[in-house]
């Protein structure tokens, strides 16, 4: 007979900390409750794991039983429609299997190209304004949005968001934090009721929509072929043989811009505030950058073993895809542990990478751990990127994306917190610093 899952109903005390304070709620309950537990939260019952074997079974071992019919994607879909993030099954697969070759190594290079010429343009808007004073002050969160969104319109799309990557970025920002509201507030108005959250929500939406629309025509008027993954998609059949309907598309191309700006720019926030707090390890990715001869390659880059380790225990310390959802498709055993047929189950990246029993010093910043000790962690305890069949599409590119960021800044640049502590954390959608990243940035 299985074990009784240790369960707790959620008192209205408890609920709003799990609004209000939600990483929190969500540590302390794994403290108390152990690495599996059910969380009975009004009418919702909500199972959630924080064991790397139970990880494993619901990403890899038994993936097939854990589909995405959950609030948090189908507030996604409110975006992206049917998508590679919001489904699972078929429709996926062939989707993936579509997309996939996009990411490709040979593929990677020609993005890297597309990166660096964002982020010299960065850079060279921040060299205007260092010609007139020693140094600026910059939020590098809204510089981070804005580069990360410039990127994926251009490395993916051959897009060019530079003229309005900062308003823009703003407003898919906005867009998604409805998203989150949208999952905090199960009871709000439907989002035809003219509510000013739901008619900016529209508004963006369809502004977005027209932008891709007109991507999308103007790319097939063209005949242009630019190889990329607006290619792929255009080319690409349906499970009928047939092209993509322009609405898949759609999806697909939101879906990537979506999945992959906010996602690295969040990271890369981080990145830069944790460095500027350990001039020791800023120190050693000097060190490593002074001597690298690599270009804006992913050949180049691999070579850079620390700065590579740094940014992956940036990932671990803040993920940016902080909680992951599914719902249970047949009953299923974890261990001792039973899970009924249609459960929610809840995976939290940032507190399986705090976890203590895989963690030695969960909160100390230590890239080491991703070197020398990489053995000593089991490989579910570490999921930034997710795991399995839909282990994140563009890991590559993101990790590309960081270390171009990373190695071409700070060998131009100097970063220097304005605040004595870090900013809070603010989980929307991806982990964010709360009331942006301020920080003064001067020429080296
Ligand atoms: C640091 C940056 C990133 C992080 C932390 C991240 C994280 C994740 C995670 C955790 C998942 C798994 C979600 C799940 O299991 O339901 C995922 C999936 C996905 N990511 Fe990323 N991501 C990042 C960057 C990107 C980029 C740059 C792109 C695209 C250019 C991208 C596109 C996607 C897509 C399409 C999926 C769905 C994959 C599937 O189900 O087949 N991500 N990402």
């Amino acid at each position: 007979m299985a074990t009784k899952i240790p369960s707790k109903k959620i008192t209205l005390t408890e609920a709003r900390e799990l609004q209000t304070d939600t990483l929190k709620f969500v540590m302390k309950t794994a403290a108390e409750m152990g690495d599996i537990c059910k969380l009975e939260v009004g009418f919702w019952d909500i199972y959630f794991l924080n064991h790397p074997d139970y990880i494993q079974r619901v990403f890899l071992d038994n993936w097939k039983n854990y589909g995405r019919d959950t609030f948090q994607f189908k507030n996604f879909a409110r975006v992206t429609g049917k998508g590679l993030l919001t489904t699972h099954g078929d429709y996926w697969q062939q989707h993936r299997r579509l997309a996939q070759p996009g990411f490709h190594k040979t593929k990677l290079d020609g993005m890297a190209q597309a990166m660096a010429t964002a982020i010299d343009r960065m850079h060279g808007r921040w060299d205007q304004q260092l010609s007139a004073q020693t140094n600026i002050q910059l939020d590098m969160d809204a510089e981070m949005l804005r580069l990360g969104l410039e990127i994926v319109g251009s490395a993916l799309f051959s897009l060019d968001f530079s003229e309005d990557s900062a308003d823009l970025s703003q407003e898919i920002l906005g867009m998604m934090q409805y998203v989150v509201y949208r999952s905090q507030n199960l009871l709000a108005l439907p989002t035809w009721v003219p509510t000013p959250k739901n008619v900016r929500f529209n508004r963006t939406l369809r502004k977005v929509d027209k932008i891709i629309y007109q991507l999308i025509q103007d790319r097939r008027r063209s005949g242009v072929q630019k190889n990329d993954l607006l290619d792929l998609f255009l080319d690409g059949r349906d499970a009928n043989n047939q092209p993509l309907a322009e609405e898949s598309i759609r999806n697909e191309i939101i879906t990537m811009i979506i999945a992959g700006y906010e996602t690295v720019a969040s990271g890369m926030s981080w990145m830069w505030d944790v460095l500027s707090r350990h001039p020791d390890v800023e120190a050693k990715i000097r060190e490593e950058i002074g001597t690298w001869e690599g270009g804006s390659t992913l050949e180049g880059v691999s070579v850079l073993r620390y700065t590579s380790a740094a940014i992956d225990e940036v990932f671990r310390l803040y993920p940016p895809s902080w909680l992951i959802t599914r719902r249970s498709q047949a009953e299923d055993q974890f261990g001792e542990y039973v899970i009924p047929a249609g459960s929610i189950v809840v995976i939290c990246p940032y507190s399986i990478h705090n976890h203590p029993s895989f963690w030695k010093d969960p909160k100390l910043y230590r890239p080491e751990r991703h070197l020398i000790d990489y053995a000593n962690y089991p490989k579910f305890s570490y999921i930034p990127f997710g795991g399995g069949p839909h282990l994140c599409i563009g890991r590559p590119f993101a990790k590309l994306e960081a270390s171009l960021v990373l190695v071409k800044t700070l060998s131009r640049y100097k970063l220097t917190p304005t605040t004595p502590n870090s900013p809070p954390l603010n989980p929307q959608v991806t982990l964010r610093p709360k009331h942006g990243l301020h920080m003064t940035v001067s020429s080296i």
